[in-house]
């Protein structure tokens, strides 16, 4: 057992005893017969229980507790709550409960009782039958106080053994019996009222109406723990499709699953030491698994380049926060999973991506993975660098852990202090992304198709101008898969001419082919010349740079002046090299 936890239940154990005593010191003390009577019906009744989902039970014993409470005052009522506790225990099928759980229930039945005898007392009751109106309102109350009395000391026991948000689980666990107690404290005072007029004749006219109330609590429990077994299947199938998502990232990216993993569990190490929320936990479980499901968009020569990538690759790179949003937010997960997705790679000075979002106005649960990301990075062995030492990797983000643990503290505080929505549920500045859902799944599945015929086109092209006999043939093949993947009018193949030094036209496809056939460009002059010159692909539209670049021309300035062909809107221009050697441009 924890510290935290032994702690707890000597505590129990020593208010259960001061209950008892104190109960014997100051309340009246029963007559030992009538307390026969009602320790006997609690210790018969006891086995009567309707177990809790998670620890703890409702007794049927409880209206005895409270009939003795109401004609014999508060001691008799600690006293029989107390031993009706331990009998529920020994009376019990195996497996039997470990002493320890025995004597918790013990106390924690006699700590409730007591405060309820007070309240009761508090509130106006008097020992003796009900002959008062207002007697019936101090019996709720003390219904009541015992029910929070209880189920707070359980939830609590709970609570410090499995590591639970304490209200949450009370919740969760507890807050659904309290109209059980209310039947059962009314059903005693029933029986009390009954054992005046009929004498010990009323215990059993009471049987039928406690089986009643047995019953009902048993269904009821039932279902309870039918929902429950449902919500964790759920939580389970969410899981497993999570898990087959990421699987599918992983064959892409070849991320290690041990790395996801590990990551994983950092950050919900680190998300619990920070006190974050449960849903927050839960995002950042089901975030560690899915934060890069955005790759599916990323081509994969991109994803598994090992060299730097270039400035276009690069951006092609930093779609997928924004890809991944948009194919979680077709699933409704009740947690704010779509948060850690799109800011998983901003950065606290701002220099991050997609949304360049500063210091505290990225969500907390991205931070943390990012962190972890880092860290398990760092502490993992690769083809360029030794891994780190765990100390050495702690030493590099202690900066940002020390950062986060300061977020946090100030979320906590805030949100003890003030009621107003959760602020880190969307990052300042942005908003949710409300387009139509079928909109968003043609986007989704437009780029996630351009990724992969990008792909399949570049390895056709290889393929088959290895395979061509000549030139014109593979240019042609060239040009057809070009088509596929840009709507173009026309394509021109220049090859260098290294004696002239000029761009001239080899092959040319689409409209104009017989003017631009012949075509030269001077090397470093116009688009096409400085592209070559440069080594360095270009593109550009009419209203912007640089189609009319260098000298300000663009290719076929002259061509456009003679009206011998069509305005250009936009060209793209790409150097075709063998290393460093010029071959032409496309
Ligand atoms: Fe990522």
């Amino acid at each position: 057992m924890k510290a935290i936890a032994r702690t707890y239940v000597l505590s129990a154990y020593a208010a259960g005893v001061l209950a008892l005593a104190g109960a014997w010191f100051f309340g009246s003390r029963p007559a030992a017969v009538p307390l026969l009577i009602a320790v006997g019906a609690a210790v018969l009744s006891s086995p009567f229980r309707i177990p809790l989902p998670v620890l703890g039970n409702v007794s049927i014993a409880f209206t005895f507790v409270f009939t003795s409470l109401i004609l014999l005052g508060t001691p008799a009522a600690v006293l029989t709550a107390a031993i009706s506790g331990v009998t529920a225990s020994l009376l019990r099928r195996r497996p039997r409960p470990p002493l320890h759980r025995i004597l918790f229930n013990a106390a924690e039945l006699s700590v409730s009782t007591a405060v309820a005898g007070s309240i009761f007392h508090l509130a106006g009751g008097t020992l003796g039958p009900l002959d008062r109106g207002g007697e019936w309102l101090a019996v709720v109350l003390a219904a009541a106080a015992f029910f929070v009395a209880n189920s707070c000391l359980v939830a609590g026991a709970v609570s410090v053994t499995d590591d639970l948000p304490f209200f949450q689980n009370w919740r969760t666990n507890f807050l659904w019996t309290g109209p059980a107690y209310l039947a059962g404290a009314f059903l005693g005072a029933g029986l009390s009222v009954g054992y005046q007029r009929f004498g010990t004749l009323a215990l059993g006219m009471s049987v039928p109406l406690l089986y009643i109330l047995y019953f009902s609590l048993k269904l009821y429990a039932e279902k309870v723990q039918q929902e429950r077994q449902h919500g964790e299947q759920m939580a389970d199938l969410y899981l497993s499709v999570i898990e087959a998502l990421a699987l599918a990232i992983d064959a892409k990216d070849r991320t290690t699953q041990r790395h996801i993993r590990r990551v994983q569990m950092y950050a919900v190490q680190l998300g619990k030491a920070l006190g974050i929320s449960v849903p927050e936990l839960e995002a950042l479980k089901a975030g560690s698994l899915l934060h890069d499901i955005g790759k599916l968009a990323v081509p994969e020569h991109i994803l598994c380049k090992p060299g730097p990538l270039t400035r276009e690759e690069t951006e092609k790179m930093r779609i997928h926060p924004r890809i991944g949003v948009e194919i979680l937010e077709t699933i409704n997960f009740p947690f704010p999973l779509t948060e850690v997705v799109r800011s998983h790679h901003e950065k606290w000075d701002g220099t991050g991506y997609p949304d360049r979002l500063k210091g505290e106005e990225i969500p907390i649960t991205a931070r943390i993975l990012a962190v972890v990301d880092c860290y398990d990075a760092l502490t993992s062995d690769r083809p360029y660098r030794k891994p780190l030492s765990p100390e050495e990797a702690l030493r590099y983000v202690q900066g940002e852990v020390d950062r986060l643990q300061a977020m946090a503290d100030g979320i906590n505080r805030s949100q003890e202090t003030s009621t107003a929505p959760d602020k880190r549920r969307l990052p300042k500045g942005l908003d949710p992304l409300t387009r139509d859902v079928n909109q968003m799944r043609t986007s989704i599945m437009e780029h996630i198709q351009s990724a992969q015929r990008e792909l399949f086109a570049l390895y056709e092209i290889a393929q088959s101008t290895a395979r061509s006999l000549n030139l014109d043939e593979a240019m042609g093949f060239i040009a057809g898969k070009i088509a596929h993947l840009l709507h173009y009018r026309c394509l021109v193949l220049y090859l260098h001419d290294g004696e002239r030094k000029v761009l001239a036209s080899r092959s040319v496809h689409g409209v104009h082919s017989q003017r631009l056939s012949g075509h030269t460009i001077p090397l470093g002059e116009k688009m096409s010349g400085w592209a070559a010159l440069h080594r360095m692909p270009m593109h550009g539209v009419a209203h912007r740079e640089p189609v009319r670049r260098e000298g300000g021309r663009s290719d076929l300035e002259e061509l456009m002046e003679e009206k011998a062909v069509e305005k250009l809107e936009s060209a793209i221009v790409a150097p075709l090299l063998d290393g460093d050697a010029l071959l032409g441009v496309l």
